[in-house]
């Protein structure tokens, strides 16, 4: 079998990366990761990958100040190179330009800690929180120039309890991403997630994801 070569681009401490890295490990798994980036030299998360025994490269953007296109023109070289057919965003903090989104059109993906499309931008379980609603989570898209924007591939839920506090409430939506993560990952590699408009269709049945995150009682 073939695996999907994927490349993770990641800014801090890369829990994200690492349930990507467990995922991987699994012989069956249908992708492999081929390069970690960041765009940060003291990232966590390239020790998790370095530990892992996996490729691992740092453009820092502020060695490229005020020259977005130069900077994401160096992230594009590293992940060619290493043969990258899907970009994964995984804690990347910096916003890409339209120029780099359309050369990784529909290979380009990101999660985001919120049930898209409310909540995009930052301090997400904040606002999920001061909002009242009842149910928050995870979503892991298709990348498009607007922020936080882009077709769905996959979400999960989790409750809001009484008593939640942001942190309390990321914790379980942290939980719940680095199911989902892989979840979606191997859903674009077996090639049962085709993009349609501003839609994702999955072909099959995707049973095991709600399985997984609510398991029968
Ligand atoms: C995750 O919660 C991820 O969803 C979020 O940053 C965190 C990274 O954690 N991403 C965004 O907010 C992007 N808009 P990690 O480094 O431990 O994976």
């Amino acid at each position: 079998m073939s695996k999907l070569k994927i490349g993770v681009l990641i800014s801090g401490r890369g829990s994200n990366l690492q349930a990507l890295i467990d995922a991987c490990a699994a012989p069956d798994f249908p992708a492999e990761i081929a390069l970690v980036l960041s765009n940060k030299a003291d990232a966590f998360g390239l020790e998790r990958a370095s530990t892992a025994g996996i490729a691992t490269a740092v453009v820092s953007h502020r060695d490229y100040p005020g020259d977005k296109p130069a900077f994401e023109a160096a992230m594009d070289v590293r992940l060619r190179e290493a043969g990258v057919e899907l970009v994964c965003l995984a804690g990347f903090m910096r916003l890409l330009s339209p120029w780099f989104v359309g050369r990784w059109q529909d290979a380009l993906i990101n999660i985001h800690p919120s049930l898209l499309p409310s909540f995009k931008g930052l301090d997400t379980h904040e606002r999920a929180l001061a909002t009242g609603v009842r149910f928050h989570g995870c979503t892991v898209h298709h990348v498009r120039p607007a922020m936080d924007d882009g077709p769905i591939i996959a979400q999960a839920a989790v409750p809001v309890l009484p008593g939640d506090d942001a942190h309390r409430l990321a914790d379980r939506v942290l939980e719940a991403e680095h199911k989902l993560y892989p979840h979606a990952v191997r859903l674009i590699a077996e090639g049962r997630a085709r993009v349609d408009g501003d839609l994702v269709r999955i072909d099959g049945p995707v049973p095991e994801l709600a399985t997984v995150l609510n398991p029968p009682l």
